[in-house]
């Protein structure tokens, strides 16, 4: 996995460092071979990631668990991070996202049959002010209700 453009990519995130502390790639490493790999990460993939960077796997390996961004399986080629965290909840998220995982017949971590949506929740995405709200690939959506949220995944290709 880690050659061509993706070993290319994760070189020039390397250079910016110094030469014994390559470890401080380990982010943009793991976005890059994320995106390479559909969408998530495996444990073959952050080994890797470990060996290219000469670090211990557990060092990737609690990068890739901490923050949100990163997923451990596979996802839909939209993926819906749904916001989870208390603004949100107070004005209805909970409830729409129940609306929505009827929609698309899937839980959060689950794929739609066609492979087109995911749902992930997540924590405060900082959009609060717009809650309920999730983000879908770089889109923020925010002030959702049912009609909202659905002409949005409906102009979704
Ligand atoms: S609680 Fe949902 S964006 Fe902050």
């Amino acid at each position: 996995m880690i050659q061509g453009d993706v070993k290319k990519r994760i070189d020039t995130w390397i250079a910016n460092y110094p030469e014994d502390q390559r470890q401080s790639a380990t982010m943009p490493a793991l976005r890059i071979v994320q995106e390479a790999n559909g969408g998530h990460l495996t444990t073959e993939l952050m080994d890797e990631i470990a060996e290219y960077l000469g670090v211990a796997p557990i060092a990737v390996y609690e990068v890739a668990t901490f923050y949100g961004n990163y997923n451990h399986q596979p996802v839909g080629k939209h993926q819906i991070n749904w916001c989870n965290s208390i603004s949100c909840y107070l004005r209805g998220g909970e409830e729409l996202r129940a609306k929505l995982e009827q929609k698309l017949g899937v839980k959060p971590g689950e794929v739609t049959a066609d492979g087109k949506f995911s749902i992930k929740k997540v924590e405060c995405l900082g959009a609060c002010g717009g809650a309920p709200m999730c983000k879908i690939g770089k889109t923020y959506h925010e002030n959702l209700d049912e009609e909202s949220l659905f002409k949005i995944l409906d102009e979704l290709e």
